[in-house]
């Protein structure tokens, strides 16, 4: 039988056993604290040197930050979370219209993460969708809720600029000109994953998405204010972040901690779900074009080691990616030249 998404409407009152993690592997939510130094950047802040040196401790220290200040309008903020929830909210037959299992869609609404490989599914739905350039995949997207398209556009729109500018901060904190990282990466794609996590009955057995590494180069979350859920392995203890009025939660993906030659860390994150709640929550990521050759410049391979990774191209890595599973073991291991 194929499988189908878990926002149905109602709601289950025991876990399928398919979601069911063995003893070993399950969140263990109690030992879990709240991440209290997560750093918390102004990136609007006149002192672009300050700036720049705030994110380079961050993208060293913690491979995880938060941004305030940081140029996307409320009111894109508001509006892409409002037609998100409504689109979730839909009949499942309305949303099972666009529901897919095949990873190359460039649009589709899914379940889990690879329901046709993994071993045991995740308590998540997710609507992904390819963002840029825009004119070429809004067509595609969904036409209900009516308001999606022009309010998702306008966000990643904005988004894009975010990434754009955190790019060029990441590169000087590295030393290196403001386009250098833009440069290297070349015509981005832009990636959107709508998360929605709806009320679990054993949030103590399963995830909303297991541990796992991001891919790409640059994650841009939008958490929602009111229900935390995503965690950080800190120092081998998962921490949660809490959400920050107003911020987006920046993590460096796979491409940044192999173009920095393993100076800044594409850190192990996961998402929970709750009993009594759903969690909704966006995910953006800009990623190489396909032929970007990810390769650290040489500046950086000055650390007595040389180059930790061989040069690839993004779209030799991601087939790589894909070819696993998230949770198994971080992809950019495979990539690594001998010691
Ligand atoms: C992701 C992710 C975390 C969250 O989509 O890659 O890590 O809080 N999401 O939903
Ligand atoms: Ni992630």
């Amino acid at each position: 039988m194929e499988a189908k998404v878990i926002s149905g409407g109602a709601r289950f009152t025991t876990l399928p056993r398919s979601y069911v993690r063995p003893e070993s592997d399950r969140p263990r939510l109690s030992e879990v604290s709240t991440f209290e130094h997560v750093p918390i950047i102004d990136i609007g802040c006149d002192d672009r040197s300050l700036v720049v040196r705030q994110i380079g401790d961050a993208c060293r220290f913690y491979g995880f930050f938060q941004v305030i200040n940081h140029g996307v309008s409320t009111e894109a903020v508001e509006k892409v979370q409002e037609v998100a929830a409504e689109f979730f909210r839909m009949p499942v037959e309305e949303k099972m219209k666009l529901y897919s299992e095949d990873p190359t869609k460039t649009m589709r609404l899914s379940t889990s993460f690879n329901v046709r490989k993994e071993k045991v599914h995740n308590w998540r739905d997710y609507l992904r969708l390819h963002c840029h350039p825009l004119e070429k995949y809004m067509e595609e997207w969904p036409a209900n809720p009516p308001m999606f398209k022009e309010f998702v556009s306008k966000y990643c729109r904005e988004v894009r600029g975010l990434g754009y500018r955190l790019e060029e901060l990441i590169s000087e904190s590295l030393g290196l000109e403001k386009d250098t990282i833009r440069n290297i990466l070349g015509e981005q794609g832009q990636h959107m994953a709508v998360n929605f996590y709806p009320p679990c009955p054993e949030p103590e057995f399963t995830y909303g998405l297991p541990g796992h590494t991001d891919p790409n180069a640059l994650t841009i979350l939008l958490q929602g204010l009111h229900v935390a859920g995503l965690q950080v392995l800190k120092d081998g203890e998962w921490v949660t972040i809490d959400p920050h009025p107003n911020a987006f939660v920046i993590n460096i993906g796979d491409q940044l901690q192999a173009l920095s030659n393993g100076m800044y860390k594409s850190v192990w994150h996961r998402a929970i779900e709750y009993a009594d709640k759903p969690r909704m929550s966006i995910a953006s990521f800009l990623c190489p074009s396909d032929n970007a050759l990810i390769s650290s410049p040489v500046v950086l391979l000055d650390n007595g080691r040389g180059p930790i990774y061989r040069d690839f191209t993004y779209a030799e890595y991601y087939k790589k990616f894909r070819s696993g599973n998230l949770d198994q073991e971080h992809c950019l291991e495979l990539f690594k030249n001998q010691a």
